[in-house]
């Protein structure tokens, strides 16, 4: 059987490119308006020859979906609206017909309220021993997060939505039970893990109150979240106990990549479990050289090694790049997270300069992310966009996407497709490690890659000058600054270039 091998640069995943499928809105292929697994598998070319090395799918178990699936109600199955397991196995072996590794989502920190467990075993779950909430903890969407069991009115914790109660990870039949599901997935040939919200899993024991946020108060849209400093709520000092639980279950191999919400600075007890975790501070930085210098450099240094970053800049959870960083600074975006050392992770659509669509009507998901979650566009003179078949309702609406849809990208020598390749391709060749050049002009971000690289990208809005660096790779704008030419003395709004030295 195909098997992955470590390199002598490492294991496979150190530089992977990992493409995020989110496969309600990925590929439909039974004309119900929702994608599917055989849909995942039959596009899977379109991943390939992108030069992505895995694929990540956002979690497709059988669930109610309150949280689009991250309400898990059986960890070892299918929802029947993505398919069947036999469309798991299907899937997992075209993916690797191509070279391509598959992660699956788990979410650990909590299951579905109509999970058999939550009747048939409550002691897995947290419960509050007052009639009430037990102190003032939030739910991460908002709102208290101790809610009343409707059958037996025993309030019990839910650090997202009330349809997600947290399981408690100090006892042994969840670590037990959770592993138990990793092998399951192992065993049908999956090759690694994304571990949603795991700097939740464990909780003050005391189950102290948190105390409140210092500085300004938060904006009105987060007003509760903000309230609160999260210290007693969750990353509990003894969370390595659990992690260790998730490895031991997975054995050495098996990449484990850590969705946590903490600064770089807190993620060392979590990267001695998990293989990487992904780079928050970033994605939240302001598109401004100085901050994303100051968030590059912290999530390079988190007490671990440089490879065990995993970059994000895009996913199904957060405004698409071009409603967070501006239409002119995606080409720019995309240039900086493909050359940074270590794993990166792209979201679908991302490689097609996808913007967000309007909130769902009425809206699935109650913290308003419906907007970055409509469908692929894989021809926009296709019916709904190639997604779904043309009689077909879709969950949510295809959307047009400015320089068009997967078809139309791929003949132009311009397009965003086409940086994302040109770009995947020429990460390949760049050396370890990551040196920021510092005699550089306001607003112009500035690093070597190695002895051979420069990445040089100008997050200002006005043209500035960029430091000499013999000749282009790739700029974000070829036709201003084509391959093969001395990098350009000045930089407009939005442009970079990569380029050997
Ligand atoms: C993660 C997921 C998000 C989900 C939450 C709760 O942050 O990315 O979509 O709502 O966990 O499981
Ligand atoms: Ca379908």
């Amino acid at each position: 059987m195909w098997r992955m091998s470590e390199s002598p640069t490492g294991p496979w995943w150190r530089d992977a490119v990992v493409y995020q499928v989110y496969p309600r809105s990925f590929q439909d292929t039974n004309g119900d308006g929702e994608g599917d697994l055989p849909g995942i598998a039959a596009r899977l070319d379109h991943v390939a020859q992108l030069g992505a090395d895995a694929v990540w799918l956002s979690p497709v178990y059988p669930s109610p979906m309150a949280d689009g699936g991250y309400d898990v109600a059986d960890y070892e199955d299918i929802d029947p609206r993505f398919g069947t397991l036999h469309d798991a196995d299907a899937l997992i072996a075209a993916a690797h017909e191509r070279g391509l590794r598959l992660l699956m989502d788990v979410v650990p920190c909590h299951t579905s309220i109509e999970h058999p467990w939550f009747a048939e075993h409550p002691e897995r779950y947290v419960w509050s021993d007052r009639d009430g909430p037990q102190n003032n903890w939030i739910a991460s969407f908002g709102g208290a997060a101790w809610s009343p069991d409707p059958r037996t009115g025993r309030w019990y914790l839910h650090s997202f939505y009330p349809e997600q109660p947290d399981l408690d990870w100090r006892r042994e039949d969840v670590r037990a039970a959770v592993g138990q599901a990793l092998r399951f997935w192992l065993e049908r040939g999956v090759d690694g893990f994304r571990l949603d919200a795991i700097d939740r899993l464990l909780k003050d024991p005391q189950r102290r109150d948190d105390p409140p946020a210092e500085g300004p108060p938060p904006p009105p849209e987060h007003a509760d979240v903000g309230t609160l400093r999260q210290v007693m709520s969750r990353n509990a000092p003894d969370i390595g106990d659990a992690l260790h639980a998730l490895r031991a279950a997975v054995g050495d191999d098996t990449l484990l990549v850590g969705e946590v919400y903490l600064p770089a600075a807190q993620l060392a007890p979590y990267l001695a479990h998990v293989d990487c975790a992904f780079a928050f501070e970033l994605l939240h930085a302001p598109w401004e050289a100085a901050a994303m210098r100051t968030a590059i450099a912290a999530a390079l240094d988190p007490g671990g090694a440089a490879g065990q970053v995993a970059w994000v800049l895009s996913n199904h959870d957060f405004p698409r790049l071009p409603d967070r960083v501006g239409a002119d600074n995606v080409r720019a975006a995309a240039l900086l997270a493909l050359t940074l050392p270590g794993a990166v992770f792209v979201y679908q659509g991302d490689e097609l300069g996808m913007a967000d669509g309007p909130g769902g009507e009425p809206p699935r998901d109650r913290a308003g992310r419906d907007a970055h979650r409509h469908p692929m566009l894989w021809d926009e003179t296709a019916p709904h966009g190639g997604f779904t078949a043309a009689g077909a309702e879709p969950w949510l609406p295809a959307i047009a996407v400015d320089g068009g849809g997967v078809a139309q990208q791929l003949s132009r020598p311009d397009s965003m497709l086409a940086l994302y390749r040109d770009l995947i391709a020429a990460r390949r060749a760049l050396g370890p490690g990551l040196e920021f050049l510092d005699d550089v002009a306001d607003g112009v971000l500035a690093y070597r890659r190695g002895p051979d690289h420069v990445v040089v990208i100008n997050t200002s809005n006005v043209p500035r000058p960029a430091p000499a660096a013999g000749v282009v790779v790739r700029a974000t704008h070829a036709k201003r600054h084509p391959a093969g030419t001395p990098s350009p003395p000045r930089l407009g709004p939005g442009e970079g270039f990569l380029a050997n030295l």
